[in-house]
């Protein structure tokens, strides 16, 4: 098989990758590991940054969004039980943000590939790059087959797990990297949600309130990273978020029996750089975000932006301007969105260890950010994400 664009995992980075490319003419074929139903059985997180909307619109993907999709204008803080401050993002970016789940777009987005008859191959094994820096070619098997897809460019967009990555030297990959000690422990709940998404700090822990839809609701407690599901009962779950939320709240909290429980780790990483020869790093592949900004599909929809671009901007003009750029461009994102998820974390979480120190400067820098609107603005403006580079 021969395509331009060879796509490595079937995930929102991939797929999108391929619509747009599709929509500018250049064939790709995408490969991934797992069946259709495993991608789309993932639970990730779903607020949407201003950039990222405007994406979905642009591109023809934003219809049930808009329909089903919760304007977002802000963030509420709740504080030791105490304190419930909301930080008003569209007042000082002029932006709006958007709760819509990573699973509803992964399927808008395998909908719309359908359609276009897009060239998907699903449970592949044993996938490996070959020659990136000059005629690169992907091998994989696939029903007991060897088989093998040579291509102009390669696009990996494989998550954190998968082979791309690793495909550029060891000499040449440099990592950046901190795990966290807690993991977040989410359940899901056919209650109606709290009427805002609301992050909670409490000495106890994280937690936090999020929805799916007016039916489903969606909410964390920070746990030890060596805590396991089995550990927490709905009821051990259920006593710990009231504790860490203010008590005025608690009438807005619908309780109900979990309908999915799990415990998910938090790490931040980046690999840089994100392009090595004819091979192209966009996504997971590349970069992991604490789930506490809420940043990873966005990241992902942007390296996918600025990718797209540069092999649009090769193929219609001959200039490889934006490819030469795409690595430096897409770090600059990506690493402001690891500074604001970095501090949105140390902020709003309890660290095993900290001292009198610690707690204070926390408490600071949450008195700075209730009583200074610079402090606001600033906050606004990096969790909204920067503005795309020209
Ligand atoms: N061969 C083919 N496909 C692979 C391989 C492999 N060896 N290894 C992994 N994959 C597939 C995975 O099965 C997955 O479907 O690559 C896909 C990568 O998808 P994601 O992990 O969802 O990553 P990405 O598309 O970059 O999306 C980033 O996911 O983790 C969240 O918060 C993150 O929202 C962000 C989004
Ligand atoms: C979620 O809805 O799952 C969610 C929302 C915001 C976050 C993290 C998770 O920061």
């Amino acid at each position: 098989m021969r395509t331009q664009v060879c796509i490595i995992g079937g995930g929102p980075a991939g797929l999108f990758l391929s619509h747009v490319l599709h929509e500018a003419g250049i064939a790709s074929i995408v490969i991934e590991r797992q069946t259709k139903a495993h991608v789309l059985g993932r639970i990730r997180a779903g607020v949407l940054e201003a950039g990222t909307v405007e994406l979905l619109r642009r591109y023809g993907l934003a219809e049930r969004m808009d329909r089903d999709g919760m304007p977002k204008d802000g963030t509420r803080i709740f504080w030791e039980g105490k304190d419930d401050f909301f930080i008003d993002v569209i007042r000082w970016t002029g932006r709006q943000m958007m709760v819509w789940g990573q699973t509803q777009i992964t399927e808008d987005l395998y909908a719309a590939r359908e359609r276009d008859g897009a060239a998907m191959l699903f449970e592949v094994e044993n996938v490996a790059l070959h020659d990136v820096e000059a005629s690169p070619f992907v091998t994989f098997e696939q029903d007991g087959e060897t088989k093998r897809i040579d291509c102009d460019f390669i696009a990996g967009c494989d998550g954190f797990h998968g082979p791309s990555r690793m495909a550029i030297p060891a000499d040449i990959r440099r990592e950046y990297e901190r795990v966290y000690p807690f993991g977040w422990l989410g359940i899901m709940v056919e209650r109606p949600p709290m009427k805002e998404l609301a992050y909670a700090y409490h000495s106890e822990g994280f937690a936090m309130a999020s929805r799916r839809n007016p039916m489903l609701s969606r909410y964390y407690v920070q746990v030890p990273a060596t805590d396991r599901v089995e550990d927490w009962s709905d009821d051990r779950f259920w006593e710990a978020l009231h504790r860490r939320l203010p008590e005025h709240v608690h009438g807005e909290i619908e309780t109900g029996p979990s309908i999915e429980k799990s415990i998910a780790p938090l790490r931040s990483f980046v690999a840089e750089p994100m392009r090595w020869g004819k091979l192209f790093l966009a996504g997971d592949a590349a970069h992991i975000v604490p789930p506490t900004g809420a940043k990873g599909l966005n990241l992902a929809f942007s390296d996918v932006f600025y990718l797209s671009r540069a092999l649009i901007t090769h193929y219609a003009e001959g200039s490889d301007h934006y490819l030469d750029s795409y690595s430096a461009m897409a770090l600059r994102r990506v690493w402001a969105a690891e500074n604001i998820s970095w501090r949105m974390t140390r902020l709003l979480h309890v660290f095993p260890g900290e001292d009198p120190f610690d707690q204070k400067i926390r408490q600071n820098d949450f008195d700075l950010l209730v009583g200074s609107q610079d402090v606001q603005r600033a906050f606004a403006f990096e969790y909204m994400g920067l503005p795309f580079e020209d």
